[in-house]
């Protein structure tokens, strides 16, 4: 099959090699700021577990309304105006470089190089946006190329998110058993640890507590991490890719970098076997 030209483009600029030590320079930076006290909930809040989705496609929208508002104010000749729209576009930026930063700090390979390259354009956008509001004389230029900039990233973090899944529920296709279905023996899953039980291509987590089995969805719904490997403790089991949080009891992510809860299925034990069912598909 062809491939379209904007692919080509987007392939070969994933595979640019620098960007791989760019990434992981820049990666040790945030490691650091996320070492600091309390940063682990302020990165929590940037990646939006609170709203249930990513939060940054919410701040994305902020910047990119203001500074287009900006350019058409301009072009009908409310400077003052502009330069308003152009400033309140430039501070809510920084709400979606952080958010962004955020994201893309528990990315890897081709996602992470391209976001890098997102990450680039948006802040230099930011930048220019800011420059035309000190350089008054220069502000049409700055301003509009700043905003061209923003477009072309636009469409990298559209890419990212509808051609990579980054940040999408990795759990949305998944439905059933909707009957009650035999997937292990009781006596296979050791007593208050896991086991991680084949269904249909699927792996299912299998928590046992004595005589009690809790059951959910192993593929971490932030990355698709593998929760049958992850740690449990209080009855919340910890993503070993990036640290997500998962109750057992209920599938809800207690912390991020996941914002989608987990899927939970129902389980009962039958005459020594684990049964579970799910939601319809
Ligand atoms: S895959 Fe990222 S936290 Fe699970």
């Amino acid at each position: 099959m062809q491939r379209s030209w904007s692919s080509r483009l987007v392939g070969s600029v994933e595979e640019w090699s620098p960007l791989e030590s760019a990434s992981n320079l820049v990666v040790g930076w945030l490691e650091a700021i996320r070492r600091l006290p309390g940063a682990g909930r302020a990165t929590d809040v940037l990646h939006g577990r609170w709203l249930g989705h990513a939060l940054h496609p919410v701040m994305v929208d902020l910047p990119i309304g203001f500074w287009t508002s900006a350019v058409y104010m301009d072009l009908i000749g409310y400077r003052r105006s502009a330069r308003l729209l152009t400033l309140a576009g430039t501070l809510s930026a920084l709400g979606a470089v952080a958010t962004g930063a955020a994201d893309w700090s528990v990315t890897d390979g081709r996602e992470r190089r391209l976001g890098l390259v997102h990450g680039v354009l948006n802040s230099t956008a930011t930048v220019l946006n800011a420059a035309s509001l000190i350089a008054p004389k220069r502000y049409r230029l700055l301003s509009w190329a700043g905003g061209a900039l923003a477009t072309a990233s636009a469409y990298l973090g559209g890419e990212l998110v509808f051609g990579r899944g980054l940040m999408v529920d990795h759990n949305a296709w998944v439905g059933g058993p909707e009957g009650w279905t035999a997937v292990s023996k009781l006596e296979d899953i050791p007593n208050d640890g896991t086991r991680g039980a084949p269904y249909k291509g699927r792996t299912l987590l299998l928590h046992r507590s004595g005589a009690r089995v809790h059951a959910m969805e192993a593929t971490c719904s932030h990355a698709g991490g593998p929760l049958e490997e992850g740690a449990v403790k209080n009855e919340v089991v910890t993503c070993p890719w990036h640290g997500s949080k998962f109750r057992l009891t209920d599938g809800a992510c207690m912390l991020g970098p996941a914002t989608f809860p987990q899927l939970r299925l129902e389980a009962r034990v039958q005459k020594g076997v684990v049964e579970v069912r799910g939601r319809k598909g």
